[in-house]
């Protein structure tokens, strides 16, 4: 195992009816002046936007709105929220919605103090201050609820890239599970689909002797493999959803992929697909990780994906040729990502073949290579997508 600090100074609230202390966790973390930020509509249709409010109101804090965060969410209404948070005074950001709002409050919750183009933390520069921001989270998914990292969509150019800084983890994140209940089957599944990613991303190392954060790994995938079709069959089903959020929070917080090197290659070439075509994070991944996991299985030594295929898919070991056993694991995984709603290639994603190298430019590799686990220069990310275009279920 490697030597790594962890830091996760998040404080959660979890359970039934949670957001009704938002606004005492807000007076409890500093916050007098809020931006209460949130995204298309869905938290107010679903009352929970009036409820926040109603505690907040009930503490005595001022708030300002700033709804209007898309998915994959925009520079523009980062620059928006930065003017606004100025001219109001804001000392505090409220997220309320999935990744996307979370994502674009750390972007303005940087920016307010920086004298430059907050886009800067986005090319490299790491941030070192900014306000402070809580969460009322409504989908499990991105993790953003409890990571120190954002990713946003700069519109000139669809860049999709990502800032991390300690200072961006959330004070509080509220997490109720039943606030999960309205979403609709698909992107409960995409939100599935990017948790499993999430630990994908750490499972596959170089590392040698990380027992405990594998099997860490394998209870989070585990976990999810069993809850996602019961959420996805009774959307209702509050214990399952219960599962599945805290599952989303322990995927992205590192705690199962301290000590060890990580991958994250799915997730770079991801983004340009979503930067693209506008698709969800999550369906994005399901097109993508297996075919990148199919790539590395002719690539890479194939225990530690025979591994998985053994623990987290119930395959049988083939000791005499473990590439079969990996072989069987993606293709468990790819059946699973169907059953649950997901696209399985480019067509169903929306995705075009004839893009392929607009995305390889668009992963800007600059002749170099990305990765962790194994290092892909622009010949092997051409094949994954190329894959990832073809693939068919097994
Ligand atoms: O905008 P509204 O109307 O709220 O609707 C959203 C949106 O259309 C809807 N939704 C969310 N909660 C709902 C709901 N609809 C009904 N009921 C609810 N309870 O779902 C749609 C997707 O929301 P979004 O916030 O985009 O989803 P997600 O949490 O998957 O976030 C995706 C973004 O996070 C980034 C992704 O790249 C993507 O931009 N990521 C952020 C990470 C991080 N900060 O640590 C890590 C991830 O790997 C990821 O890259
Ligand atoms: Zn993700």
């Amino acid at each position: 195992m490697n030597n790594f600090t962890f830091y996760s100074p998040t404080f959660f609230a979890f359970g039934k009816g949670q957001e009704r202390e938002t606004g005492k966790l807000v007076k409890r973390f500093g916050g007098t002046k809020v931006l209460l930020h949130y995204g298309g509509g869905s938290v107010v249709r679903s009352g929970l936007l009036e409820r926040v409010k109603a505690s907040l109101e009930a503490e005595g804090i001022a708030f300002t709105e700033l709804g209007g965060v898309q998915p994959n969410p925009r520079d523009g209404l980062v620059y928006q929220g930065i003017s606004l948070c100025r001219e109001e005074g804001i000392d505090f950001l409220l997220a309320v919605g999935g990744g996307s709002t979370i994502d674009s409050a750390k972007a303005i919750a940087m920016g307010v103090p920086y004298e430059g183009d907050f886009w800067d933390f986005y090319c490299g520069k790491r941030p070192d201050t900014a306000l402070p921001v809580g969460t009322v989270l409504t989908i499990a998914a991105a993790g953003s609820e409890g990571s120190g990292d954002t990713v946003i969509t700069k519109e000139d150019g669809l860049y999709k890239r990502g800032a991390s800084g300690d200072c961006l983890r959330p004070k509080f994140s509220i997490l109720n599970p039943e606030l999960t209940e309205t979403l609709p089957a698909y992107q409960t599944a995409c939100g599935a689909t990017d948790i499993m990613a999430h630990v994908f991303e750490r499972y596959f190392t170089n590392t040698a002797e990380v027992e405990i954060t594998d099997r860490l790994c394998e209870a989070v995938l585990l976990t999810m493999c069993k809850e996602t079709p019961r959420v996805i069959a009774d959307p209702h089903n509050y214990d399952a959803r219960a599962n599945i959020m805290w599952a989303g929070m322990t995927a992205h917080n590192n705690i199962v992929g301290v000590g060890r090197a990580q991958d994250w290659n799915s997730h770079e070439m991801e983004h340009q697909l979503s930067a693209l075509y506008d698709c969800a994070h999550g369906a994005g991944l399901a097109v993508i990780m297996p075919a990148w996991m199919s790539y590395v299985a002719e690539h890479h030594d194939c225990m530690r994906m025979a591994q998985m295929a053994v623990r987290v898919f119930g395959c049988q070991m083939n000791f005499e040729n473990p590439k079969e056993t990996a072989l069987q694991g993606i293709a468990a995984f790819r059946r699973f990502l169907a059953s649950i709603g997901m696209p399985v290639n480019f067509e169903q994603l929306g995705a075009k073949r004839e893009d392929i190298p607009r995305l390889v430019a668009m992963l800007n590799l600059k002749g170099g290579k990305t990765g962790g686990y194994v290092a892909l220069d622009e010949a092997a990310v051409t094949e994954i997508y190329e894959r990832a275009a073809a693939a068919e279920l097994v």
